[in-house]
């Protein structure tokens, strides 16, 4: 029978119960860390929990807390902050999609904006006290996207939510430098995680699957290159490819072209905006 280690380090991994989340959990755990699971209440994240505590050893604890929800949120980092110190935050919880703005509902609007710019900022700065250490060092982890770094017609509020944690991250990185806590933005290009992003990237054409990389391997490289330090974590030869080609060209053509990608997939499903990446 394997027993936890009561004095490893601690990382806090949200939207971890599927997706590149749970890759985050798993490699996490390889790496010795316990861990604190958040997901949506209802998903898997007590059973993929009690998983990962039986395969590799880690003490687990699990919350289902809706991150859209600003009490949750401060009931979850006050449990945090309660249980010590904090080594790793990983602000991976994240949806968008596409469709045209005039048919986007604002229910959706919003829920973009809520999960990925309002809850990263309220999470990390409720957990500034779990993350400050006198003596060490810990890491911040924002998934943002490829997506940051281009405005794209047809996901509106997505690039521009994504593009907001970059700016967020660096802002951070460089207050925080003489404060033990070093922030990375993670640029995932696109994943095939569930079955409507899936869709939607294949529908992309050319560019889209070149760039496409699985959750493992993305995993892998963006907590390598944290750890070490990186503050821009851009996973994948395509993806490299793909940013430095983006700073070569004019902006104009840039958001031209990917705007034709992404309007040549909504032609053919004629969706409204789906709740995905
Ligand atoms: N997929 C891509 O191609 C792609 C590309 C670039 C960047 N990204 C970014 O990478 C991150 C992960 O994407 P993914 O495709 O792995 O996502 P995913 O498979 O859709 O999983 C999303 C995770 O977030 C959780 N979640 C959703 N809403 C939540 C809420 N209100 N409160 C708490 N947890 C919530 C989900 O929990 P439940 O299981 O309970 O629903 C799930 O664990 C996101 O930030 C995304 O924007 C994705």
């Amino acid at each position: 029978m394997k027993t936890t280690n009561q004095t490893a380090k601690k990382a806090l991994i949200t939207g971890a119960s599927k997706g590149l989340g749970k890759e985050f959990a798993i490699q996490a755990a390889k790496r010795g860390y316990n861990l604190f699971l958040v997901a949506l209440p209802n998903s898997n994240v007590h059973r993929l929990g009690k998983e990962i505590e039986d395969s590799y050893g880690v003490r687990v604890t699990s919350y289902e807390s809706d991150l859209t929800d600003f009490a949750q949120i401060k009931e979850l980092a006050s449990k945090i902050n309660e249980s010590g110190n904090l080594d790793l935050l990983i602000n991976n919880a994240g949806c968008g999609g596409s469709g045209e703005f005039e048919k986007s509902t604002l229910d959706y609007i919003d829920l973009v904006l809520n999960l990925n710019v309002k809850a990263t900022a309220l999470l990390t700065r409720l957990l500034i006290p779990a993350l400050k250490k006198p003596n060490g060092r810990s890491h911040v982890l924002n998934i943002s996207s490829m997506a940051a770094f281009s405005p794209i017609g047809y996901k509106h509020v997505y690039p521009a939510s994504k593009a907001f944690l970059l700016s967020f991250t660096l802002g951070l990185r460089q207050e925080f430098k003489n404060a033990g806590i070093i922030f990375s933005s993670v640029h995932p290009g696109p994943m095939l995680t569930n079955s409507d992003t899936s869709r939607r990237i294949i529908q992309q054409g050319f560019m889209a699957r070149f760039c496409t990389l699985n959750t493992p391997e993305i995993a892998a490289i963006s907590l390598n290159s944290a750890l070490k330090g990186k503050a821009v974590i851009i996973p994948g030869f395509g993806n490299h490819c793909l940013y430095h080609l983006m700073k070569q060209l004019p902006s104009e053509w840039v958001l031209g072209l990917v705007t034709r990608s992404v309007q040549k997939e909504i032609s053919m499903y004629q969706t409204t905006p789906q709740f995905a990446f």
